[in-house]
Protein backbone atom coordinates (compact mmCIF):
# COMPACT_ATOMS: atom_id res chain seq x y z
CA UNK A 1 0.00 0.00 0.00
CA UNK A 2 1.66 3.18 -1.26
CA UNK A 3 0.97 6.09 1.52
CA UNK A 4 0.27 9.51 0.27
CA UNK A 5 1.68 12.08 2.34
CA UNK A 6 -0.76 15.84 1.95
CA UNK A 7 0.75 19.01 2.84
CA UNK A 8 -2.05 21.47 3.64
CA UNK A 9 -2.13 25.05 2.31
CA UNK A 10 -4.86 26.61 4.54
CA UNK A 11 -6.46 25.35 7.43
CA UNK A 12 -10.00 27.32 7.31
CA UNK A 13 -12.95 26.23 6.73
CA UNK A 14 -12.15 23.82 4.07
CA UNK A 15 -8.34 23.46 4.31
CA UNK A 16 -9.08 21.72 7.73
CA UNK A 17 -11.55 19.29 6.21
CA UNK A 18 -9.53 18.70 3.59
CA UNK A 19 -6.80 17.83 5.98
CA UNK A 20 -9.17 15.43 7.74
CA UNK A 21 -10.69 14.01 4.80
CA UNK A 22 -6.92 13.66 3.94
CA UNK A 23 -5.54 11.97 7.38
CA UNK A 24 -8.94 9.19 7.15
CA UNK A 25 -7.92 7.82 3.81
CA UNK A 26 -6.90 4.18 3.36
CA UNK A 27 -3.43 5.33 2.28
CA UNK A 28 -3.65 8.72 3.41
CA UNK A 29 -1.83 10.77 5.99
CA UNK A 30 -1.42 14.63 6.85
CA UNK A 31 2.56 15.63 6.98
CA UNK A 32 2.63 19.55 6.98
CA UNK A 33 0.44 22.45 7.60
CA UNK A 34 0.85 26.30 7.16
CA UNK A 35 -1.64 28.74 7.63
CA UNK A 36 -1.39 32.14 9.25
CA UNK A 37 -4.19 31.43 11.51
CA UNK A 38 -6.12 27.84 12.97
CA UNK A 39 -2.67 25.63 12.28
CA UNK A 40 -2.09 24.50 15.21
CA UNK A 41 -5.31 22.86 16.80
CA UNK A 42 -5.37 21.16 13.19
CA UNK A 43 -1.98 19.71 12.83
CA UNK A 44 -2.08 18.43 16.51
CA UNK A 45 -5.44 16.85 15.38
CA UNK A 46 -4.08 15.35 12.44
CA UNK A 47 -0.89 14.53 13.60
CA UNK A 48 1.18 16.77 11.66
CA UNK A 49 3.66 19.66 11.73
CA UNK A 50 3.51 23.02 11.67
CA UNK A 51 5.74 24.35 8.44
CA UNK A 52 6.94 28.12 8.91
CA UNK A 53 5.21 29.16 5.68
CA UNK A 54 3.85 27.82 2.50
CA UNK A 55 6.85 27.31 1.07
CA UNK A 56 8.40 24.83 3.75
CA UNK A 57 5.05 22.49 3.02
CA UNK A 58 5.17 22.90 -1.04
CA UNK A 59 9.08 21.56 -0.92
CA UNK A 60 9.30 18.99 2.26
CA UNK A 61 10.45 15.81 1.62
CA UNK A 62 7.81 13.96 3.84
CA UNK A 63 4.96 15.64 1.10
CA UNK A 64 4.36 13.43 -2.17
CA UNK A 65 0.90 15.92 -2.44
CA UNK A 66 0.04 19.63 -1.43
CA UNK A 67 -3.69 20.77 -1.09
CA UNK A 68 -4.41 24.83 -1.64
CA UNK A 69 -6.94 25.49 0.06
CA UNK A 70 -5.90 29.53 0.85
CA UNK A 71 -8.13 32.61 0.00
CA UNK A 72 -8.74 32.56 -3.69
CA UNK A 73 -5.75 35.02 -4.70
CA UNK A 74 -3.16 32.98 -2.79
CA UNK A 75 -3.13 29.76 -4.61
CA UNK A 76 -1.27 30.33 -7.56
CA UNK A 77 2.20 30.51 -5.44
CA UNK A 78 2.14 27.57 -3.68
CA UNK A 79 0.62 25.49 -6.69
CA UNK A 80 3.67 26.52 -8.95
CA UNK A 81 6.19 26.20 -5.82
CA UNK A 82 4.59 22.06 -5.34
CA UNK A 83 4.52 21.52 -8.85
CA UNK A 84 7.97 22.81 -9.10
CA UNK A 85 9.02 20.62 -6.32
CA UNK A 86 7.59 17.50 -7.97
CA UNK A 87 4.49 17.53 -5.64
CA UNK A 88 0.91 16.73 -7.00
CA UNK A 89 -1.17 19.26 -6.08
CA UNK A 90 -5.22 19.19 -5.61
CA UNK A 91 -6.45 23.48 -5.73
CA UNK A 92 -9.62 24.82 -4.45
CA UNK A 93 -11.59 26.48 -7.08
CA UNK A 94 -11.38 28.76 -8.19
CA UNK A 95 -7.97 27.76 -9.03
CA UNK A 96 -6.90 30.78 -9.88
CA UNK A 97 -8.48 34.26 -10.41
CA UNK A 98 -6.81 35.04 -13.98
CA UNK A 99 -6.26 33.23 -16.94
CA UNK A 100 -2.40 33.86 -17.19
CA UNK A 101 -2.20 32.43 -13.33
CA UNK A 102 -4.31 29.31 -14.46
CA UNK A 103 -2.06 28.74 -17.42
CA UNK A 104 0.96 28.90 -15.79
CA UNK A 105 -0.30 26.24 -12.62
CA UNK A 106 -1.41 23.78 -15.01
CA UNK A 107 1.82 24.14 -17.12
CA UNK A 108 4.06 24.03 -14.18
CA UNK A 109 1.94 20.78 -13.48
CA UNK A 110 2.47 18.91 -16.97
CA UNK A 111 6.12 20.47 -17.04
CA UNK A 112 6.55 18.71 -13.61
CA UNK A 113 4.95 15.09 -14.88
CA UNK A 114 2.50 15.94 -11.47
CA UNK A 115 -1.16 15.71 -11.40
CA UNK A 116 -2.82 19.15 -11.15
CA UNK A 117 -6.79 18.66 -9.49
CA UNK A 118 -9.19 21.70 -9.87
CA UNK A 119 -11.40 21.11 -6.92
CA UNK A 120 -14.71 21.33 -8.70
CA UNK A 121 -17.24 19.67 -6.04
CA UNK A 122 -20.47 20.07 -8.44
CA UNK A 123 -19.00 17.48 -11.08
CA UNK A 124 -18.87 14.81 -8.45
CA UNK A 125 -22.19 15.03 -7.25
CA UNK A 126 -23.62 11.54 -8.31
CA UNK A 127 -26.89 13.27 -9.74
CA UNK A 128 -24.66 15.36 -11.78
CA UNK A 129 -23.03 12.41 -12.90
CA UNK A 130 -25.83 10.84 -13.89
CA UNK A 131 -27.66 13.62 -15.41
CA UNK A 132 -24.56 13.80 -17.55
CA UNK A 133 -24.76 10.27 -18.64
CA UNK A 134 -28.09 10.87 -19.65
CA UNK A 135 -27.43 13.84 -21.87
CA UNK A 136 -24.32 11.98 -23.38
CA UNK A 137 -27.03 9.67 -24.43
CA UNK A 138 -29.11 11.77 -25.97
CA UNK A 139 -32.12 11.46 -23.83
CA UNK A 140 -32.69 15.07 -24.02
CA UNK A 141 -31.84 15.74 -27.34
CA UNK A 142 -29.83 18.01 -28.54
CA UNK A 143 -28.60 20.88 -25.69
CA UNK A 144 -30.40 24.26 -26.59
CA UNK A 145 -29.86 26.63 -24.10
CA UNK A 146 -28.77 26.03 -20.07
CA UNK A 147 -29.74 28.35 -17.23
CA UNK A 148 -27.99 28.70 -14.00
CA UNK A 149 -28.74 30.82 -10.92
CA UNK A 150 -27.26 30.74 -7.97
CA UNK A 151 -28.52 33.95 -5.77
CA UNK A 152 -29.64 34.93 -2.55
CA UNK A 153 -29.97 38.23 -0.08
CA UNK A 154 -26.88 38.72 2.45
CA UNK A 155 -27.60 41.11 4.94
CA UNK A 156 -24.66 43.19 6.71
CA UNK A 157 -21.79 41.10 8.24
CA UNK A 158 -20.09 41.90 11.77
CA UNK A 159 -17.36 41.36 10.30
CA UNK A 160 -16.62 41.25 6.46
CA UNK A 161 -14.55 38.07 5.09
CA UNK A 162 -12.52 38.35 2.45
CA UNK A 163 -14.76 36.39 0.26
CA UNK A 164 -16.74 39.73 0.09
CA UNK A 165 -13.64 41.47 -1.64
CA UNK A 166 -13.57 41.42 -5.29
CA UNK A 167 -9.28 41.62 -5.21
CA UNK A 168 -9.22 38.75 -2.70
CA UNK A 169 -12.36 36.01 -3.54
CA UNK A 170 -13.31 37.30 -7.53
CA UNK A 171 -16.49 38.10 -6.41
CA UNK A 172 -19.70 35.43 -7.07
CA UNK A 173 -18.99 34.96 -10.21
CA UNK A 174 -15.18 33.40 -9.17
CA UNK A 175 -16.27 32.21 -6.20
CA UNK A 176 -19.02 30.42 -7.04
CA UNK A 177 -17.21 29.37 -10.33
CA UNK A 178 -18.99 25.57 -9.85
CA UNK A 179 -22.29 26.68 -12.21
CA UNK A 180 -20.05 27.84 -14.67
CA UNK A 181 -17.99 25.22 -14.39
CA UNK A 182 -20.73 22.42 -14.62
CA UNK A 183 -22.06 24.17 -17.75
CA UNK A 184 -19.06 24.42 -19.48
CA UNK A 185 -18.63 21.11 -19.07
CA UNK A 186 -21.94 20.49 -20.43
CA UNK A 187 -22.32 22.71 -23.07
CA UNK A 188 -19.00 22.93 -24.53
CA UNK A 189 -16.72 25.98 -24.28
CA UNK A 190 -18.22 29.28 -24.78
CA UNK A 191 -17.15 31.52 -27.97
CA UNK A 192 -18.53 34.64 -27.01
CA UNK A 193 -20.08 36.17 -23.55
CA UNK A 194 -21.38 39.16 -21.97
CA UNK A 195 -22.01 40.02 -18.80
CA UNK A 196 -24.06 43.01 -17.09
CA UNK A 197 -24.11 43.69 -12.96
CA UNK A 198 -22.93 45.51 -10.11
CA UNK A 199 -23.72 46.56 -6.69
CA UNK A 200 -26.94 47.59 -6.09
CA UNK A 201 -27.44 47.16 -2.69
CA UNK A 202 -24.72 46.42 -0.77
CA UNK A 203 -22.49 49.52 -0.23
CA UNK A 204 -20.92 50.75 2.88
CA UNK A 205 -20.44 48.77 6.81
CA UNK A 206 -21.18 44.64 7.12
CA UNK A 207 -20.64 44.61 2.53
CA UNK A 208 -17.62 44.08 1.04
CA UNK A 209 -17.11 45.57 -2.43
CA UNK A 210 -17.98 42.93 -5.02
CA UNK A 211 -21.29 42.92 -7.54
CA UNK A 212 -24.66 41.56 -5.80
CA UNK A 213 -25.87 40.82 -9.18
CA UNK A 214 -24.46 39.07 -11.86
CA UNK A 215 -26.39 38.68 -15.42
CA UNK A 216 -24.30 36.58 -18.01
CA UNK A 217 -25.02 35.30 -20.84
CA UNK A 218 -22.82 32.66 -23.16
CA UNK A 219 -22.47 31.65 -26.57
CA UNK A 220 -21.22 28.53 -26.78
CA UNK A 221 -19.36 26.56 -30.01
CA UNK A 222 -21.80 24.64 -31.30
CA UNK A 223 -24.57 27.96 -31.38
CA UNK A 224 -26.28 26.88 -28.28
CA UNK A 225 -26.83 29.65 -25.48
CA UNK A 226 -26.57 29.49 -21.83
CA UNK A 227 -28.12 32.24 -19.05
CA UNK A 228 -26.46 32.60 -15.42
CA UNK A 229 -26.99 34.69 -12.81
CA UNK A 230 -25.20 35.38 -9.37
CA UNK A 231 -25.81 37.41 -6.78
CA UNK A 232 -26.59 38.60 -2.77
CA UNK A 233 -29.52 40.71 -3.74
CA UNK A 234 -31.90 38.66 -4.67
CA UNK A 235 -35.12 38.11 -1.84
CA UNK A 236 -36.44 35.34 -3.42
CA UNK A 237 -32.91 33.10 -3.72
CA UNK A 238 -32.39 30.33 -6.29
CA UNK A 239 -30.30 27.64 -6.97
CA UNK A 240 -30.50 25.95 -9.61
CA UNK A 241 -28.71 24.37 -13.11
CA UNK A 242 -31.40 23.69 -16.26
CA UNK A 243 -30.38 21.91 -19.06
CA UNK A 244 -33.23 22.86 -22.17
CA UNK A 245 -32.98 19.98 -25.17
CA UNK A 246 -35.02 19.64 -28.24
CA UNK A 247 -36.26 16.42 -26.35
CA UNK A 248 -36.46 17.24 -22.94
CA UNK A 249 -35.22 18.93 -20.22
CA UNK A 250 -32.91 18.20 -16.91
CA UNK A 251 -33.35 19.97 -13.62
CA UNK A 252 -30.06 19.55 -11.37
CA UNK A 253 -32.01 21.70 -8.16
CA UNK A 254 -29.50 22.51 -5.63
CA UNK A 255 -31.66 24.12 -3.30
CA UNK A 256 -35.13 21.99 -3.28
CA UNK A 257 -32.22 18.96 -3.66
CA UNK A 258 -32.95 16.62 -6.06
CA UNK A 259 -32.24 16.00 -10.13
CA UNK A 260 -35.92 16.05 -12.44
CA UNK A 261 -35.55 14.76 -16.16
CA UNK A 262 -38.53 16.09 -18.20
CA UNK A 263 -39.02 14.46 -21.59
CA UNK A 264 -42.55 13.43 -23.95
CA UNK A 265 -42.12 9.97 -22.34
CA UNK A 266 -42.67 11.24 -18.99
CA UNK A 267 -40.65 12.62 -15.40
CA UNK A 268 -38.19 10.75 -13.67
CA UNK A 269 -36.25 12.30 -10.46
CA UNK A 270 -32.86 11.25 -8.87
CA UNK A 271 -31.11 12.27 -5.62
CA UNK A 272 -28.57 14.65 -6.07
CA UNK A 273 -26.09 13.35 -3.81
CA UNK A 274 -25.57 10.02 -2.94
CA UNK A 275 -29.12 9.19 -1.07
CA UNK A 276 -32.54 10.53 -1.05
CA UNK A 277 -30.81 11.27 2.71
CA UNK A 278 -28.31 13.59 2.37
CA UNK A 279 -31.10 15.51 -0.37
CA UNK A 280 -32.85 16.06 2.37
CA UNK A 281 -30.20 16.69 5.08
CA UNK A 282 -29.31 19.52 2.12
CA UNK A 283 -32.60 20.80 1.85
CA UNK A 284 -33.42 21.42 5.14
CA UNK A 285 -29.71 23.56 5.73
CA UNK A 286 -30.97 25.52 2.77
CA UNK A 287 -34.29 26.22 4.27
CA UNK A 288 -32.51 27.24 7.86
CA UNK A 289 -30.81 29.74 5.75
CA UNK A 290 -32.81 32.71 5.61
CA UNK A 291 -31.00 34.31 2.85
CA UNK A 292 -30.54 31.08 0.96
CA UNK A 293 -27.63 28.20 0.80
CA UNK A 294 -26.43 29.58 -2.18
CA UNK A 295 -25.18 32.50 -0.98
CA UNK A 296 -24.22 31.10 3.00
CA UNK A 297 -20.25 30.45 3.48
CA UNK A 298 -18.92 28.49 5.95
CA UNK A 299 -16.37 30.26 8.39
CA UNK A 300 -13.13 28.97 10.25
CA UNK A 301 -13.84 26.07 12.69
CA UNK A 302 -17.45 25.39 11.37
CA UNK A 303 -17.48 21.67 10.00
CA UNK A 304 -19.04 21.46 6.47
CA UNK A 305 -22.06 19.25 5.81
CA UNK A 306 -22.56 15.69 5.37
CA UNK A 307 -23.06 15.54 1.77
CA UNK A 308 -20.21 17.83 1.35
CA UNK A 309 -18.39 15.95 3.35
CA UNK A 310 -18.49 12.77 0.86
CA UNK A 311 -18.23 14.50 -2.33
CA UNK A 312 -14.86 15.83 -0.78
CA UNK A 313 -13.47 12.54 0.51
CA UNK A 314 -14.79 10.78 -3.48
CA UNK A 315 -12.68 13.97 -4.62
CA UNK A 316 -9.54 12.87 -2.61
CA UNK A 317 -10.17 9.57 -3.39
CA UNK A 318 -10.13 10.12 -6.97
CA UNK A 319 -7.36 12.78 -6.98
CA UNK A 320 -5.12 9.14 -5.33
CA UNK A 321 -6.17 6.92 -7.93
CA UNK A 322 -5.52 9.28 -10.78
CA UNK A 323 -1.86 9.84 -9.15
CA UNK A 324 -1.28 6.32 -9.01
CA UNK A 325 -2.57 5.68 -12.37
CA UNK A 326 -5.41 2.95 -10.98
CA UNK A 327 -8.13 4.75 -12.61
CA UNK A 328 -8.93 5.13 -16.11
CA UNK A 329 -10.30 8.53 -15.61
CA UNK A 330 -14.79 8.75 -16.40
CA UNK A 331 -14.72 10.70 -19.69
CA UNK A 332 -16.97 13.19 -18.37
CA UNK A 333 -14.39 13.87 -15.35
CA UNK A 334 -11.09 13.95 -17.44
CA UNK A 335 -11.35 17.86 -17.58
CA UNK A 336 -10.60 18.29 -13.55
CA UNK A 337 -7.12 16.80 -14.28
CA UNK A 338 -6.44 17.05 -17.48
CA UNK A 339 -6.48 21.39 -17.25
CA UNK A 340 -9.41 21.77 -18.98
CA UNK A 341 -11.81 22.70 -15.95
CA UNK A 342 -9.73 24.87 -14.61
CA UNK A 343 -8.52 26.98 -17.68
CA UNK A 344 -12.31 27.28 -19.78
CA UNK A 345 -13.66 28.21 -16.49
CA UNK A 346 -11.46 30.75 -15.57
CA UNK A 347 -10.53 31.97 -18.64
CA UNK A 348 -14.44 32.43 -19.52
CA UNK A 349 -14.98 34.42 -16.07
CA UNK A 350 -12.12 36.48 -16.65
CA UNK A 351 -13.68 37.77 -20.95
CA UNK A 352 -17.29 37.90 -18.37
CA UNK A 353 -15.20 40.36 -16.35
CA UNK A 354 -14.23 42.21 -19.11
CA UNK A 355 -17.60 42.40 -20.67
CA UNK A 356 -18.53 43.90 -17.67
CA UNK A 357 -15.85 46.33 -16.88
CA UNK A 358 -15.88 47.39 -21.04
CA UNK A 359 -19.72 47.02 -21.69
CA UNK A 360 -19.10 45.21 -24.45
CA UNK A 361 -19.75 41.53 -25.92
CA UNK A 362 -15.89 39.05 -25.37
CA UNK A 363 -14.60 36.43 -27.11
CA UNK A 364 -12.76 34.19 -24.76
CA UNK A 365 -10.12 33.45 -27.75
CA UNK A 366 -9.20 37.39 -26.39
CA UNK A 367 -8.90 35.84 -23.26
CA UNK A 368 -7.05 32.63 -23.95
CA UNK A 369 -5.05 33.11 -27.28
N1 LIG B 1 -15.28 23.40 -3.15
C1 LIG B 1 -16.08 24.00 -2.29
O1 LIG B 1 -17.28 23.72 -2.21
C2 LIG B 1 -15.49 25.02 -1.36
C3 LIG B 1 -16.18 25.40 -0.20
C4 LIG B 1 -15.58 26.35 0.64
C5 LIG B 1 -14.35 26.90 0.30
N2 LIG B 1 -13.73 26.50 -0.85
C6 LIG B 1 -12.44 27.09 -1.23
O2 LIG B 1 -11.46 26.75 -0.26
C7 LIG B 1 -10.54 27.83 -0.10
C8 LIG B 1 -10.54 28.24 1.37
O3 LIG B 1 -11.84 28.67 1.73
P1 LIG B 1 -12.34 28.55 3.23
O4 LIG B 1 -13.81 28.55 3.18
O5 LIG B 1 -11.63 27.47 3.90
O6 LIG B 1 -11.84 29.96 3.80
P2 LIG B 1 -11.48 30.31 5.33
O7 LIG B 1 -11.47 31.78 5.42
O8 LIG B 1 -12.35 29.52 6.23
O9 LIG B 1 -10.00 29.75 5.50
C9 LIG B 1 -8.90 30.29 4.80
C10 LIG B 1 -7.64 29.88 5.53
O10 LIG B 1 -6.52 30.30 4.75
C11 LIG B 1 -5.58 30.91 5.65
N3 LIG B 1 -4.74 31.84 4.89
C12 LIG B 1 -4.87 33.19 4.74
N4 LIG B 1 -3.85 33.66 3.99
C13 LIG B 1 -3.09 32.59 3.65
C14 LIG B 1 -1.90 32.45 2.90
N5 LIG B 1 -1.28 33.50 2.33
N6 LIG B 1 -1.38 31.21 2.76
C15 LIG B 1 -1.97 30.15 3.33
N7 LIG B 1 -3.10 30.22 4.06
C16 LIG B 1 -3.65 31.44 4.21
C17 LIG B 1 -6.40 31.54 6.73
O11 LIG B 1 -5.63 31.71 7.91
C18 LIG B 1 -7.50 30.50 6.93
O12 LIG B 1 -7.09 29.51 7.84
C19 LIG B 1 -11.02 28.94 -1.02
O13 LIG B 1 -10.32 28.89 -2.24
C20 LIG B 1 -12.49 28.62 -1.26
O14 LIG B 1 -12.97 29.09 -2.49
C21 LIG B 1 -14.26 25.57 -1.66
Amino acid sequence: MNLMRYGIVGTGYFGAELARVAAALPEGAVTRVYSPEHAIPLAQEVGAQVAADALEVCIADDVEAVIVASPNDVHVEPALAAAAAGKHVFCEKPVALSYADAASMVGAARTAGVTFMAGHVTQFMHGVREARRRIADGEIGRLLVAQAARTGWEPPAEQVSWKKMRERSGGHLFHHIHELDLVLAVMGAAERVVMSGGNLAHRGAGHGDEDDVLLAVLEHEDGSRSQLQWGSAYRWPEHHVTFQGTLGAIRVDLQDVGVTMRTERGTTTWPLHSSWAEDAERREEYAAASGGGGVTYGAPGARPPGWLRRIMREELEWFEDVVAGRLEPERALAGLTDGQAALTSIATAEALTISLAEDRKVSTAEVSG
